[in-house]
């Protein structure tokens, strides 16, 4: 909360926000940095990406990035529309296989494993890293089959009871429990769209994944849906290893300890959250954060 009051203090106060009044030409007149700013890699990751290049056909998304994610951390990838977040975030578990003009280069590094190694099970990486949309997507089924359906596909329950476990235990660390348990066999599509969001993040905790991607899991949701999803966040990461996008900068500063800042298919700047937001060090990451673009 404080460092969202400081991000909105730096937006009032600082001279350079409040004389911008061509985004565009003002976006043309910063460089990019030679590298990354700050801190892209960690001691201890759980992922490590270098010289990440995407391609759709001939266009460029993704120009060399090398990012860390850190075991247990929360890191927020921030940056203007089409700056390449959603891209870089579905190469993590090989969403952009499924588009093909999408050519991706690079390493990416799951601890020892490489993500792209053509030997890897796509179907066992995507139970490792799981990823929650922008629009919640329930299987049509009912509640309890949404979040027993990958438990059974990887066959991480023999019995019954071990499955209705599972089922229970993934919609309570959701948060969703007391509100379905009475009507488990009931559509999932049925419940209200934060209802929907939460039951999307059971069936991807019911798999028990490392690392779970989220791509503007609340930009769909109210408020109120909202507070839940973020102190859901805050509660997996004890557990889990999770990188969101967000358009909100509050809720990046509310959810992350890391936040990572994108512009054109570049990653500028990683930094602490908390020094992103109040003390940015390269130009770009301040005009996007006092709101010169975006
Ligand atoms: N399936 C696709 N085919 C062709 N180009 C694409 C495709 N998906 C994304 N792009 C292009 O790649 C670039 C990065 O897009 P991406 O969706 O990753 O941005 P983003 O930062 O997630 O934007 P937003 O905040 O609007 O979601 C954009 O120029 C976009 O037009
Ligand atoms: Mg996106």
């Amino acid at each position: 909360m404080e460092t969202a009051q400081k991000l909105n203090d730096t937006a009032q106060t600082n001279p350079a926000a409040r004389m911008a009044q061509e985004p565009e030409t003002m976006n043309q007149r910063i460089p990019y940095p030679e590298r990354t700013i700050g801190k892209p890699l960690c001691d201890d990751p759980k992922m490590s990406m270098r010289n990440v290049d995407v391609f759709y056909g001939d266009s460029q998304a993704i120009y060399g990035v090398d990012l860390d994610i850190g075991k247990n951390e929360v890191i927020a990838l921030i940056g203007p529309s089409g700056c390449g977040k959603s891209t870089f975030l579905r190469c993590l578990n090989r969403m952009n296989d499924t588009i093909d003009i999408c050519k991706v280069k690079g390493s990416f590094m799951l601890e020892q494993d490489n993500i792209y190694d053509p030997k890897l099970d796509v179907v066992e990486l995507r139970a490792r890293v799981g990823m929650v949309f922008q629009k919640p997507n329930p299987f049509p089924k009912s509640i309890y089959e949404n979040v027993a359906y990958g438990p059974r596909l990887h066959g991480l329950a023999n019995k019954k009871f071990e499955l209705d476990e599972i089922v229970e235990n993934s919609l309570r660390k959701a948060g969703l429990w007391d509100e379905v348990k009475d009507r488990l066999d009931q559509p999932g599509t049925g419940l209200s769209g934060g209802q929907q969001q939460r039951l999307c993040i059971a069936r991807s905790i019911a798999v028990s994944p490392e690392v779970v991607l989220m791509d503007e899991p609340c930009s769909a949701l109210d408020p109120i849906a909202t507070a839940k999803i973020e102190e859901l966040i805050d509660e997996l990461s004890g557990q889990y290893t999770i990188a969101i996008v967000t358009h909100s900068m509050q809720q990046a500063a509310r959810v992350s300890q890391r936040t990572a800042y994108f512009h054109l298919g570049r990653l500028i700047e990683v930094n602490d959250t908390n020094t992103v937001f109040t003390a940015p060090e390269h130009a770009l990451t301040e005009a996007y954060i006092t709101g010169r673009f975006g």
